[in-house]
């Protein structure tokens, strides 16, 4: 069993074995909706559930460093320091951005799949909750890829530059990382108003 377990990749097949066991013991748990395991109702559903789950990786990463590994970090003696820098950030880091982009992809195929892409980006109505949810995640993604990332690069050593070019790297990551935070919260609420809320 802690063998098992020990093993990420195995746990992650396991986790979909035991999906794939509930779907079929559920059955008809597509029922209401009308999709059929195959069709375009079904591969969409497929879709949104990638999506949520690429999200909750990079908003689960986002709020990691921002929780828990910035503030820790003044509590940590200098010579442990490489340990967070150089083995723990490059891997959050690397997993963040790909789920980023995971997410983004996901999400504009599922809103496309669904027929209203490109209302919801014009933020026409009745699909304008959403639509702010999406633009909103869309500047949180390009901070991560265009800001967040190629100022980790400097700041983490992965990339050689000066100090004073480092600490102004760490600075800009560290503030765009803070922005992303703070929008993540109205980001969240507009992605799941659409439903329930009728803003
Ligand atoms: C650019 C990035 C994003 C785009 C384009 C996007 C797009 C969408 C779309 C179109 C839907 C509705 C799917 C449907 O019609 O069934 C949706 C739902 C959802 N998204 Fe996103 N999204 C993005 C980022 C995120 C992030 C970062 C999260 C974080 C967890 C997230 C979480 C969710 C959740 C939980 C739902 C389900 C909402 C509900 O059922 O009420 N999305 N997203």
């Amino acid at each position: 069993m802690g063998a098992f377990f020990s093993s990420l990749g195995k746990t992650i097949t396991a986790g979909v074995v035991l999906l794939v066991i509930i779907l079929l013991a559920v059955g008809a748990i597509f029922g209401d909706a009308g999709a059929r395991l195959g069709d375009h109702v079904w591969w969409a559903f497929v879709m949104r559930w990638l999506h949520v789950l690429s999200g909750v990786m990079w908003i689960g990463l986002l709020w990691y460093f921002n929780f828990v590994q910035t503030p820790s970090m003044p509590k940590i003696p200098d010579e442990q320091k490489p340990a967070v820098s150089k083995v723990i950030a490059p891997t959050a880091l690397f997993w963040f951005r790909w789920s980023a982009l995971s997410t983004v992809v996901t999400g504009l195929l599922v809103a496309s799949m669904n027929g209203y892409l490109g209302n919801a980006l014009m933020l026409s109505k009745g699909v304008h909750a959403i639509g702010i949810g999406m633009w909103l995640a869309l500047i949180m993604a390009f901070n991560v890829w265009f800001i967040i990332w190629p100022n980790q690069k400097k700041a983490l050593g992965i990339v050689t530059v000066t100090p004073e070019e480092k600490a102004a790297a760490a600075k800009m990551a560290g503030m765009t990382s803070r922005i992303n935070t703070m929008l993540s919260i109205p980001m969240l609420f507009c992605m799941v108003a659409q439903q329930n809320v009728g803003m």
